[in-house]
């Protein structure tokens, strides 16, 4: 598998952080430090900073993207964004099936893979997060969890449609809880994740595949983490909330 085939990816996932005018000075704060960068930089920020995010990147380097969509096209869905809407603002990413949608909102497989191809038909690119809970690593399930996670969720996309695919691997039990996990359990899940896509699609295809780690990856461990084979950038929770830090991962992705 050759690496240089993959950009890297390096998205900051935000979740119910930052107001618009918080997410305009931090937008602001990030553009200087990564204006260099040799990778994909996006930040996926919550629906009502979408707006102000876009605004305050036009001109950098820097894509915008949102941490969610439905599935439906439009409808009776009280509280929920559809991903034409998402496409209709300009935005080129969606975060979907993070295990935080997964864990409190009823968030399936079966429903990822809905919202996945939503997405897809609405011309976004997904985000795809998968991942394991401490009990099934424990258990030694790590590979079917994940496995069968990323079965489900590309039921139905196409080999062509696999361009707006990104897949972040987040081992649930290193989100949020500074445990990241070791650089070579990092680089071994993703590369069952490009077996899985070589499985279902075919080798050409999983060689291309980008395939990010997410799990309290931050300023520290990026470095190590990013040198592995499999591991083509991160999905970055706490760490993108500082300029500083965010630039640090994107610097060591650039290298
Ligand atoms: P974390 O979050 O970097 O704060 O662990 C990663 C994520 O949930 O995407």
């Amino acid at each position: 598998m050759n690496k240089q085939l993959r950009k890297a990816i390096i998205a900051g996932n935000w979740k119910m952080n930052k107001t618009p005018a918080e997410t305009t000075k931090l937008i602001e704060e990030i553009a200087p430090l990564v204006k260099n960068a040799d990778c994909t930089v996006i930040a996926c920020v919550p629906f009502v900073d979408l707006h102000a995010a876009q605004e305050a990147a036009k001109g950098t380097n820097i894509e915008i993207g949102a941490e969610n969509c439905h599935w439906a096209t439009s409808g009776a869905f009280t509280g929920e964004i559809s991903a034409d809407m998402l496409a209709s603002m300009g935005l080129k990413y969606v975060i979907i099936g993070h295990s935080e949608r997964r864990q409190y909102f009823g968030e399936t497989d079966v429903t990822v893979n809905n919202r996945v191809k939503a997405a897809i038909a609405a011309g976004l690119t997904v985000i795809l997060c998968v991942g394991e809970l401490l009990e099934q690593r424990e258990q030694g399930i790590t590979s079917e969890i994940v496995s069968l996670q990323t079965k489900i969720a590309l039921q139905g996309v196409s080999k062509e449609q696999l361009s707006q695919i990104v897949i972040a691997y987040e081992p649930v039990w290193a989100i949020g809880t500074g445990k990241t996990a070791t650089a070579d359990q990092a680089d071994e899940v993703c590369g069952v994740i490009r077996d899985v896509i070589a499985e279902i699609y075919d080798i050409e295809s999983a060689g291309k595949m980008t395939i990010q780690y997410g799990g309290s990856m931050n300023e520290q461990n990026a470095d190590e983490l990013l040198s592995k084979i499999h591991v083509d950038g991160g999905l970055i929770g706490g760490a993108s909330l500082v300029a500083e830090k965010f630039a640090k991962i994107i610097e060591a992705a650039s290298k």
